[in-house]
């Protein structure tokens, strides 16, 4: 019996970490699947560093991130490199998780190639095409090519519902993120890093990412702005900043708050240590997606710095609140998490409305049952 042949396409730290339980729950079906990989490599180190920790191997590497590239720059690379990888390999199905710029190349690419399109974490959106920017776009652009769509919450199921995909396309999985953090998050997990180590974790630590491009210039300063207030007003305070590699973002978080006592800025933190540290800090303050969904799962409310989410379930739970970036509304929201018990209590209840952690072992079973490898289709994910 020939192989279903399986293609994994991904580019950037966060799709490298949900996709990664993925592919080694296709590696177990090495009787059935043939499973390959192919890296665009949008982003270098930081894609790495997951490649590493969870041994995952590509087959192909692109290689095309360069220093302060633009989407264009992003987009003819991947779809180019993609069209020989696709050529030669000639995959049953191509696999993109999200919605970033390599999302969106590699369905594309698949679909010039005629082969279906499995898309990971489909049907989140905001409706506002500019934000998060290009990342709704590119998810709905991905949604148009998608065959079989694994949606990781009923939310995202009726998004897809409204916008007419065949409900039988769909399947709930709940979100491989947590399937990795279940993974990856131990009581006893000891830092290498020295800063990390050096931590006195019954401060009041707060934690702090941001990278969203409709963010870049005054809004995140802005919220440096605020965060140097937090700081300055509150001396038991300290906040550990893993810097984003992006330099639109380095350069402003240097100039907002370097060499500031009591706050650390590091470089992006590897997966393992940065999940670990999110479950002993106080509180999180972020524009990132994957963030709100790993927060609320260790019990870490999170302030998000950005005025839409496609992630409302943890907002209706009551751990994650939309806050935006003005600098006020930053100051003012954290400063209230910091000094009144009740509202903090209120936030940090630990919450799982995004997976059980066996997403990944739903998307390949309804890979298999799509394909008549297995008689069953997978039960969808309850919250
Ligand atoms: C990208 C995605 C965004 C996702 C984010 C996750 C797009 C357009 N954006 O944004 O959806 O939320 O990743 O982090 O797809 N860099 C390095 N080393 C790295 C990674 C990045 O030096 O390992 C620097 C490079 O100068 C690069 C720049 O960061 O040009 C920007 O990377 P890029 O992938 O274009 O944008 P992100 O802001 O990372
Ligand atoms: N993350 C990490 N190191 C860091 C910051 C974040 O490993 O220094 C992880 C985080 O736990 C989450 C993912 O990276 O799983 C989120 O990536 P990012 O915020 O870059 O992208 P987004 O989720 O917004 O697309």
């Amino acid at each position: 019996m020939e192989k279903l042949k399986v293609m994994a396409i991904f580019g950037t730290r966060p799709e490298a970490i949900k996709m990664a339980p993925v592919i080694l729950e296709l590696e177990k079906f090495s009787d059935k699947i043939d499973t390959t990989v192919a890296v665009t490599a949008q982003h270098r180190e930081m894609l790495d560093q997951v490649l590493n920790l969870f041994k995952i191997t590509p087959n192909y590497d692109l290689n095309i991130m360069s220093a302060g590239q633009t989407l264009f720059d992003i987009t003819s690379r991947a779809l180019l490199g993609l069209n020989k990888i696709l050529e030669e390999v000639k995959p049953n199905i191509v696999l993109v998780h999200g919605d970033t710029t390599t999302t969106f190349a590699g369905a594309l690419a698949a679909y010039y190639h005629q082969n279906s399109v499995g898309h990971v974490e489909a049907g989140l959106r905001t409706g506002n095409k500019f934000s998060p920017y290009p990342e709704e776009m590119n998810r709905k652009l991905t949604a148009a090519l998608t065959d079989l769509n694994f949606a990781p919450t009923n939310t995202a199921k009726e998004n897809l519902l409204r916008e007419g995909v065949d409900e039988d396309k769909i399947f709930v999985t709940g979100n491989t993120v947590i399937d990795a953090l279940y993974k990856t998050v131990r009581r006893d997990f000891k830092f290498s890093d020295e800063l990390l180590n050096g931590i006195d974790y019954n401060k009041r630590i707060i934690l702090v990412t941001t990278h969203r491009r409709e963010n870049w210039g005054e809004p995140l300063r802005n919220v440096y702005k605020a965060l140097k207030k937090l700081v300055d007003e509150f001396s038991d305070v300290e906040i550990i900043f893993p810097v984003h590699k992006n330099p639109m973002v380095r350069n402003v978080v240097d100039e907002e708050l370097g060499n500031l006592p009591r706050v650390h800025l590091t470089d992006p933190l590897d997966y393992e240590p940065f999940a670990n540290l999110m479950s002993r800090v106080k509180l999180i303050l972020t524009d990132s997606g994957g963030v709100q969904e790993e927060a609320p799962a260790l019990g870490k409310p999170v302030l998000v710095l950005r005025g839409t989410t496609e992630r409302p379930e943890a907002v209706d739970a009551g751990t994650v609140k939309l806050i935006g970036t003005e600098f006020e509304k930053v100051y003012a929201n954290a400063k209230l998490l910091l000094t009144d018990d009740d509202e903090y209590k209120k936030m940090a209840e630990a919450v799982n409305p995004y997976g059980d952690g066996v997403a990944a072992r739903r998307i390949v079973q309804a890979i298999l049952w799509s394909y008549k490898l297995a008689d069953e289709k997978p039960a969808p994910f309850i919250a």
